[in-house]
């Protein structure tokens, strides 16, 4: 399967699901089979920890609580990608800004927007995949 497909689905797994809390909610259990099967490159590398520390804030924000992730976002526009002609676009760089803009928009989120905020910055990682994938998906 290609890796830039197989990815597109990743950011899917860290949104929270639409029920409150109190109702009794089943969960897909995070696939590890999402990882590009191509190498490790550093933004590879980058995205394993975003999607990770990702999965820890999203069980925080499930629980009521108001975690900050902790990663180096700001990486995302120097790493060294496994298709470097990829992300030497302009789409690439808007897709990466608007994540940081959603990230930071976390930090200055009141505590009611804050889980909005999270699935907001969420939606950026799944938009910026999306575009990646093209043109092997355009079906969402
Ligand atoms: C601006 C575009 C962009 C944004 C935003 C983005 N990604 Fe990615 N992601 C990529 C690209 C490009 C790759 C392929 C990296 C490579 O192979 O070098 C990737 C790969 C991945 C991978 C697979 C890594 C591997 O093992 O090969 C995961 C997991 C991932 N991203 C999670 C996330 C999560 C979680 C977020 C948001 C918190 C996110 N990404 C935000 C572009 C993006």
């Amino acid at each position: 399967m290609n890796g830039f497909s197989l990815f597109a689905t990743v950011g899917a797994f860290l949104l929270l699901s639409a029920c409150t809390s109190g109702e009794k909610c089943c969960e897909a259990p995070a696939k590890k089979a999402i990882y590009n099967p191509n190498g490790d490159s550093e933004l590879a590398l980058l995205m394993r920890d975003m999607f990770d520390e990702g999965m820890r804030v999203r069980e925080a924000v499930s629980e009521g609580k108001r975690p900050l992730p902790n990663w180096d976002a700001d990486a995302i526009f120097t790493a060294h990608a496994t298709q470097p002609e990829k992300v030497a676009t302009p789409e690439f760089k808007a897709y990466a800004q608007s994540f940081l803009e959603a990230a930071k928009a976390m930090e200055d989120a009141s505590p009611e927007a804050y889980r909005q905020s999270y699935q907001g910055m969420v939606k950026t990682c799944v938009a910026c995949h999306r575009s990646m994938s093209r043109p092997h998906r355009q079906d969402q």
